[in-house]
């Protein structure tokens, strides 16, 4: 008995080494950390429970027969992060490059079927050289495996990809299947095809930063959702998100107690808007105000900056935020932003998260690049993301509210549950001096006629109240009240039932 225990806990040894001590210090000289550090800094102190760590590859080519480390350059399984069950597979590059073999693949299918099975996020922490060469289609087939059960799990459990190194070809896609990407600065990429294939086919010289790092997917493509500075930071704040989440569809998002009331009434938000209507202000400072102790977990911070998404929460609940940003792009939606914030509102409904939705919107950008790229097609994915939303959805209009864009931005009519606006709103086809410009064309020479019309029309159109009039804004409010007026609607919302009608389903505009 002595003699098997022994050999377990040699086995175990070695299994713990991966590629070995040697290419365990080259990734550290790289700034990387193991596969296995990684797991430890995510998950709480000794809750880790690993799966298959004896699974060895089956390849027989190339001399592979000769080399098995156990573990096949993955580690996965279990613990728990702040208290909370999650799966998680890491990728160990010391061995064969981290790069993903049939039996590689195998592990992360497992846990991935466990997590749907019990209800639990899956959390991917990706370092790897892609398909296992030697392998072949085999590795192909891993591939098509777990990117099918990435499709079978979106909208019942979270996935989350965090990117730690290199991520290329066909592997890209199962990351850019999960919920969210988070990648670390200087030590991880992401690219269809690399540079050298980029300089063949394109003659375009780029780097590995240039094409796929962290700062290009953050702010260039929209494929990633944060960048971290470090292995460590990545994981620490990974732990911080995972606590906005619920396990999975079938669960509400965690409470966590906070000692912020929620009758906070935030006098500075009275004076938040400008006297000039076309000047900017940042919008962030609501969400801080309005959010308890102003903790703000913002996505795509970098990425179409015109419209601001994110985890906050109110009376310890997770909400998630949804706010036009005045200081971009004058808070104008196109197709960057309409699709960032449809991602985001389609996730919060997939896990029962409530949506709040801050508005000061002129309109769609208008122009030909917009046009061309197909802003109808992409804004229809905010508008459709909206309106098939059943989750609790509570609108906020500060200032304007024009055109189409009111219409998408969570209104009454997209069945908003509850819809405030401030004093300072304005609800219409679009603002006083356009509207003008085109009923009173024909006076267009007249400079006092226009002006006078645009007052008139300031008067009696660019304010809350004909949209309160017809009940489709629930109350005017003041500015300060709003953390108040929220928490109540989310507590009044929080037994809301709605279903859409059955279908397969639907055919979101993509
Ligand atoms: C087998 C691999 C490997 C791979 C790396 N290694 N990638 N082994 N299959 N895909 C091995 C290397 O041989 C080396 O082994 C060790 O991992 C470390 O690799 P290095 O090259 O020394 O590391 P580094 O210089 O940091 O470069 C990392 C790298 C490079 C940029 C990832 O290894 C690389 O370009 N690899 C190949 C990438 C690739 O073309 N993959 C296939 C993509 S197609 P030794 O024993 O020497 O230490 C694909 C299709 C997916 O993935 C399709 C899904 C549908």
């Amino acid at each position: 008995m002595h003699d098997i225990i022994r050999q377990l806990e040699e086995k175990r040894q070695l299994a713990r080494l991966g590629g070995g001590k040697a290419r365990i210090e080259s990734q550290h000289k790289k700034g990387k950390l193991s596969a296995r550090e990684r797991i430890e800094l995510l998950l709480d102190p000794d809750s880790f429970e690993e799966w298959d760590m004896f699974v060895e590859h089956r390849c027989n080519d190339f001399g592979m027969e000769k080399q098995t480390p156990p573990g096949d350059g993955v580690v996965t399984g279990h613990g728990t992060v702040n208290g909370r069950l999650i799966f998680v597979f890491s990728q160990d590059f010391t061995v064969f490059g981290g790069s993903l073999s049939e039996s590689h693949a195998e592990k992360i299918c497992k846990i991935m079927d466990q997590a749907l099975k019990v209800g639990a996020p899956v959390i991917g922490l990706n370092d790897s050289g892609g398909a296992r060469i030697q392998e072949g289609v085999s590795s192909l087939a891993g591939y098509a495996e777990v990117f099918q059960r990435n499709v079978l799990a979106s909208g019942v459990v979270p996935q989350i990809s965090m990117i730690m190194g290199p991520c290329a070809g066909g592997a890209v896609y199962s990351p850019a299947m999960t919920d969210f990407i988070f990648m670390v600065k200087d030590t991880s990429y992401m690219f269809v095809t690399g540079p050298d294939v980029v300089k063949t086919v394109t003659h375009e010289e780029v780097t590995h930063e240039e094409l796929g790092g962290a700062m290009t997917h953050t702010s260039k493509s929209g494929v990633a959702d944060k960048a971290f500075e470090n292995d460590a930071e990545a994981l620490l704040q990974l732990r911080r998100f995972i606590d906005f989440l619920p396990a999975s569809n079938r669960e509400k998002p965690p409470v966590r107690p906070t000692p912020d009331s929620p009758t906070r009434i935030e006098e500075s938000l009275d004076t938040l808007i400008p006297d000039n209507t076309n000047k900017p202000y940042d919008m962030r400072e609501l969400v801080e105000k309005v959010a308890d102790e102003g903790e703000f977990f913002e996505l795509q911070s970098a990425y179409a900056g015109n419209i601001l998404t994110g985890f906050i929460r109110m009376e310890g609940s997770t909400v998630g935020v949804v706010a036009n940003q005045p200081m971009v792009l004058a808070g104008c939606l196109d197709i960057d932003s309409s699709k960032k914030a449809a991602r985001f509102v389609r996730f919060c409904d997939c896990f029962n998260i409530p949506i709040l939705t801050l508005v000061d919107v002129p309109g769609f950008l208008p122009g030909t690049s917009q046009e061309f790229g197909g802003i109808i097609k992409h804004g229809a994915k905010l508008l459709y993301a909206y309106a098939e939303a059943t989750v609790p959805k509570v609108t906020v209009i500060t200032r304007k509210a024009y055109g189409g864009a009111y219409d998408v931005m969570s209104s009454k009519h997209l069945r908003g549950d509850v819809n405030f606006a401030w004093p300072s709103a304005e609800i219409a086809v679009m603002g006083p001096k356009g509207a003008v410009e085109i009923i009173f064309r024909k006076d267009l020479g007249n400079n006092k006629k226009i002006a006078d019309r645009t007052e008139e029309y300031r008067k009696r159109f660019a304010n809350p109240f004909i949209a309160g009039n017809r009940g489709f804004i629930d109350d005017v409010i003041m500015p300060r009240n709003t953390r108040v007026r929220i928490c109540r609607s989310l507590r009044m919302l929080a037994g809301k039932k709605l279903e859409n009608p059955w279908k397969k389903h639907g055919n979101i505009p993509l």
